[in-house]
């Protein structure tokens, strides 16, 4: 695996921890979990710690479908399920290049669609938009555009009132950053 890879998404698993562990009710036994996790990855070694990840997702995420647990929707709990899994494929090298772009088309389209919908109500042209360029994304063959329209969109989204944390705004940023410069390049040079 490319050690680029490698860097990056353990500090998405670290910041996907993070997040899990500040949105759970404090009554979740999920709670404690996450943060034991979240201090796990600034440290990480070997794979088993993400496993023990995607198995902890899973959980949250089953969890999450059929009760309240805390103020991330169950969407978010999938999203970053599937990172975790697409992860654990870089590892076991175990993804073709057109199957990459087409996980990128889908983490690109939930970063516009699910963010754009922690906007203010208020501001519904500016959710409508999010889904605009989440459905845009998805169905696009220049998904280096897409992936800078969405750049663009989750942008506009820090300048209106919104329940969105910046650390998810950042974290979602990033890796549109990183799909351009490390995905897309290595895919050039295949
Ligand atoms: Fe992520
Ligand atoms: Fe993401």
């Amino acid at each position: 695996m490319d050690p680029r890879d490698a860097q990056f998404w353990a500090r998405q698993m670290h910041e996907h921890c993070t997040l899990i562990a500040a949105a759970l009710d404090p009554g979740s036994p999920f709670k404690k979990i996450a943060a034991g996790l979240a201090v796990s990855w600034q440290n990480p070694s070997g794979v088993k710690l993400l496993d023990q990840t995607i198995e902890f997702k899973t959980e949250v995420l089953r969890t999450a479908q059929t009760s309240w647990i805390g103020w991330l929707a169950p969407d978010f709990y999938h999203h970053v399920l599937e990172e975790a899994v697409y992860f654990r494929r870089l590892i076991a090298d175990d993804v073709t290049s057109s199957e990459e772009l087409a996980i990128w088309r889908e983490i690109l389209s939930e970063h516009a669609i699910s963010i754009g919908a922690m906007v203010d109500p208020s501001r519904r042209s500016l959710i409508l938009r999010g889904f605009q360029v989440g459905d845009m994304a998805k169905r696009s063959r220049n998904v280096s555009l897409a992936s800078r329209d969405v750049e663009r969109f989750l942008q506009s989204t820090a300048r209106v009132p919104s329940t969105i944390p910046k650390i998810l705004r950042d974290h979602a940023i990033a890796e549109g950053v990183h799909f351009r410069e490390v995905v897309m390049t290595r895919a050039m040079g295949r």
